[in-house]
């Protein structure tokens, strides 16, 4: 059977006091509406109708995706006009799901269970108990069957006793849906029109409402204010670092992780605190973070250890390698097996061969750095005229002296050496040594200026 998804989205979201549409405010890496979307696409859905209202062309310009169609709600009159507006674009057979734009965490198996609830002619809902339904709608149920639900605002004193809550999600078949829609009142406390109240009337014509239930609250809660918003990525974040917990790595504290993207562990990673990893992040076996990096779509090979404050985006990091502290490695750079930079190296498109060394304080960019080679401290790749980028090669073996500048294009030879304080910008033969600063010269028994 096929299956359209329906999200609402259109409300506003005044207490978020934004220009941007609430449902495109973050939750890690993507919108509030993404999550929805990622997980609609999980279940399957064939089409996905987005109901906006507000910064529509913002909507639009910020999603992607052929199965997504946006529908426009101009006036928001309510939940149930919100998901009429979809009503053209669903056929009779298929069933319908109705999400929420600002209602991110609910779990793929969640909504799998409200499928599975589903009776043929039914339709089902996502209910969850509550210690304080305050505001809710409650589940009116009669000898256990839900009968219908009623609002908050609407409800008797004694209804407003009921702890079992609507989430506002369900699933129904189109044709009941299309009909029940077109047949809702506004005549109540709100003068909206209410989704709620197709549950009474499928109840009338005798179908089976079934239900189900999420495996915690924090997945069908939403965020009306920045409050709201931050709560909900707390609970994400943990959902993540629980996740690579459960997947083998040791967190030094579940609550000081973010994780903006997707990360895989290998067996026996550590990971220390105040990490933060965007996008795609590979970990290998026995891998170590030190506090305070932030890593970005890079591989970090089995057995290599980063050490506190360091930044790596977009590079490879091979095993056994080791960074920092406060090493910055930036796009393009790769360093192989058992290579090593220490504090205040940054990297750029640089190339570090197997067991090379770069200790301390140095820059290297477009570099093509050989094996075993020694990068002495306070190093220069002078990459860059001030209009052109250009290479500069480095031999295996070869060893660069403390304070030299390497004025690219330039190649040093293998098992070359430059001497301290060099700039060098001729290129060095292979074995050869290179010096090129001003010779030393001692004057004797010089006398320091005196003050006048
Ligand atoms: C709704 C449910 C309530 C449920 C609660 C769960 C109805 C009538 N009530 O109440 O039973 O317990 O959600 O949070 O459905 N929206 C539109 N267009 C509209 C109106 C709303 O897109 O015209 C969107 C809002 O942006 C929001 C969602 O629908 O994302 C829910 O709307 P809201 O007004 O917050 O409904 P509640 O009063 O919370
Ligand atoms: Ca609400």
């Amino acid at each position: 059977m096929s299956l359209s998804v329906i999200i609402l989205a259109a409300g506003k979201g005044t207490r978020m006091r934004s220009n941007l549409p609430k449902v495109l405010h973050p939750i890690a890496h993507q919108s509030m509406v993404e999550h929805v979307i990622d997980s609609a696409r999980s279940v399957n859905s064939d089409n996905i109708y987005v109901v906006y209202g507000f910064g529509g062309e913002l909507l639009q310009s910020r999603l992607s995706g052929d199965d997504l169609t946006y529908v426009e709600q101009a006036e928001q009159l309510g939940t149930g006009h919100a998901v009429d507006m979809a009503s053209p674009f669903l056929t009779d057979d298929e069933d319908v799901l109705v999400l929420y734009g600002d209602v991110p965490l609910t779990k793929v198996s969640t909504i799998e269970k409200l499928i599975a609830a589903k009776q043929d002619n039914g339709m089902a809902l996502l209910t969850v108990t509550l210690a304080n339904p305050s505001g809710y709608g409650r589940i009116m149920r009669a000898n256990g069957s839900v009968v219908g639900i009623v609002e908050q605002k609407d409800a008797s004193a004694e209804q407003l006793l009921i702890t079992e809550c609507n989430t506002g999600i369900l699933l129904a078949n189109g044709a009941d849906l299309k009909r029940w829609l077109g047949n809702l009142s506004n005549e109540n406390a709100q003068g909206e029109y209410y989704l709620t109240d197709i549950i009474a009337m499928a109840h009338g014509e005798g179908k089976s409402i079934t239900t189900a239930h999420p495996d915690s609250e924090i997945e069908v809660e939403g965020a009306n204010n920045r409050v709201q918003l931050a709560a909900l990525e707390r609970a994400y974040q943990l959902r993540k670092a629980e996740a690579l917990m459960i997947a083998g790595a040791s967190l030094r504290d579940p609550s000081r992780i973010d994780i903006r993207g997707n990360v895989s562990v290998g067996s026996e990673v550590q990971i220390d605190v105040n990490c933060i990893f965007e996008g795609q992040v590979s970990l290998g076996d026995d891998v170590s973070i030190g506090a305070n990096c932030i890593i970005i779509n890079s591989q970090i090979g089995q057995g290599a250890t980063i050490k506190p404050n360091s930044i790596i985006e977009n590079a490879i990091i091979g095993e056994q390698c080791s960074a920092g502290p406060f090493a910055r490695i930036r796009p393009g750079s790769v360093m192989h097996t058992n290579s090593h930079v220490g504090n205040f190296v940054e990297m750029k498109n640089t190339t570090m061969g197997e067991g090379a060394k770069a200790g301390h304080l140095t820059y290297l960019g477009d570099a093509e750095i050989g094996k075993k080679v020694n990068i002495g401290a306070g190093t220069i790749t002078c990459n860059y005229d001030g209009v052109n980028k250009s290479k500069t090669i480095i031999g295996d073996g070869a060893f660069i002296g403390s304070n030299a500048s390497l004025v690219a294009p330039v190649t040093i030879g293998k098992m070359a050496t430059t001497g301290a304080g060099s700039t060098i910008n001729k290129d060095v033969e292979d074995n050869a040594l290179a010096v090129a600063r001003a010779k030393q010269r001692n004057l004797q028994g010089w006398s320091r200026p005196s003050k006048k």
